[in-house]
């Protein structure tokens, strides 16, 4: 399958977001996404892969499928198994470990499948297995067909590369990247975050406006293996659509390690120039100058119980400073308590469906331009 170039790949999201990761991916270029549970299916070859992991903001992480297969009990996965053309995609010199599920289906153990899987590998291409290898071989077995694919990202898509400093409940950047995308941000409004944290929202808010790469300064998964060519994939990396936004990007927290760390990273991620972080709580907040553009915020939910009631008036105080000041400004709230986000007062629009993120269900409140 290396020398192939249509293969089905696949974009990793929470459920939930689906719809508004293939959004993103149609917009990139990529030709007929389709939205799955889950995730995004594209067809393309290697280069896909690679532009996908380097261009996409919203995915997990993104696999390539090598084989796919009937199955219905062990030996028939081994001999299979055997058949599949490992050295197209992996390489022997390069350790390897599988990871499999298994719904629905006859072979239910998915210790056993891996262990079959993983056998073959080993004895086909000659290549080791080790618990903490970075090329993962994921086998899923469905109604009895059994799927491979090989995780291309490594670590997952959210760790762009530049945060170094991390606040107790951070928002994972691919979900930042896609809420920011479901309030209608293109790039060409300012943002504010008046609960910055570690500043996510505002940072990724500022790279799509910059045009810069999610991808730009990490390493992936596939360039350990067969199919990478160094040369393609530099001058991939190095095509620079740079630009300069019109607008600024702020983020306010009444946290003093927050805004240190916000500022740091922003620097990291190249930034600076178009990011302010402030010291402040949210009763001190006072619009940017200029145009007004999207609030985004994920104030403190709690977990535990009590936490909610104890919440309230700092909802309330968001509430009220963003409806008393923040006029012509579009606010999106993300919190896992519909009672926490509606004591706020602020005119929501229809909510949509709650997503996985921390162990919690969070959604997105959005509204349209304060009046
Ligand atoms: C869930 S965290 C936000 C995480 C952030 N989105 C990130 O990705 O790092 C909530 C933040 O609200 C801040 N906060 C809590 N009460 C506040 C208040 N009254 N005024 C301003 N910030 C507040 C906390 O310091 C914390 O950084």
């Amino acid at each position: 399958m290396t020398r192939d170039n249509n293969f089905e790949i696949f974009l990793a999201t929470v459920p939930g977001l689906e719809t508004v990761l293939c959004a993103e991916v149609r917009g990139k270029g990529f030709k007929q996404p389709k939205p799955v549970p889950g995730g995004v299916v594209i067809r393309g070859g290697w280069p896909e892969v690679w532009r996908a992991n380097l261009w996409i903001r919203g995915a997990g992480r993104v696999l390539a499928r090598i084989d796919s297969f009937r199955a219905v009990h062990l030996a028939q996965l081994d001999s299979r198994a055997r058949r599949v053309v490992w050295d197209s995609v992996l390489r022997p010199d390069v350790p390897f470990r599988v990871e499999a599920s298994c719904a629905g289906s006859r072979i239910y153990h998915s210790g056993a499948a891996a262990e079959r899987i993983e056998t073959a590998i080993r004895e086909t291409l000659g290549a080791s297995s080790s618990p903490d290898a970075g090329v993962v071989v994921m086998v899923r077995i469905e109604h009895d067909i059994c799927t491979i694919s090989v995780d291309t990202s490594g670590d997952p898509l959210h760790k762009r590369g530049y945060k170094e400093a991390v606040n107790a409940a951070p928002m994972r950047e691919t979900m930042a990247s896609l809420f920011l995308q479901q309030c209608g941000y293109n790039g060409t409004e300012p943002v504010f975050d008046p609960m910055c944290g570690s500043g996510t929202f505002v940072i990724e808010a500022a790279e799509i406006a910059a045009r810069l790469n999610p991808g730009r300064s990490r390493h992936f998964a596939f360039e350990h293996l067969a199919t990478f060519e160094a040369a393609a994939w530099q001058r991939m990396r190095d095509v620079r659509s740079m630009r300069t936004p019109a607008v600024r990007f702020y983020g306010s927290d009444r946290d003093a390690g927050a805004i240190s760390m916000s500022r740091a990273n922003a620097e990291r991620a190249g930034v600076a120039d178009y990011t302010e972080f402030r010291l402040g709580t949210i009763s001190e907040c006072q619009p940017p100058a200029g145009p007004p553009g999207l609030v985004i915020v994920n104030p403190p939910y709690g977990t535990r119980l009590g936490d909610k009631n104890k919440l309230l008036p700092l909802y309330r105080a968001l509430g009220q400073t963003l409806s008393g000041r923040f006029a012509g400004w579009r606010v999106g709230v993300i919190t896992s308590e519909p009672k926490l986000a509606y004591a706020t007062g602020l005119p929501f629009l229809p909510t949509s469906a709650p997503v996985p993120h921390g162990g919690l269900r969070v959604s997105l409140f959005q509204t349209g331009p304060l009046p």
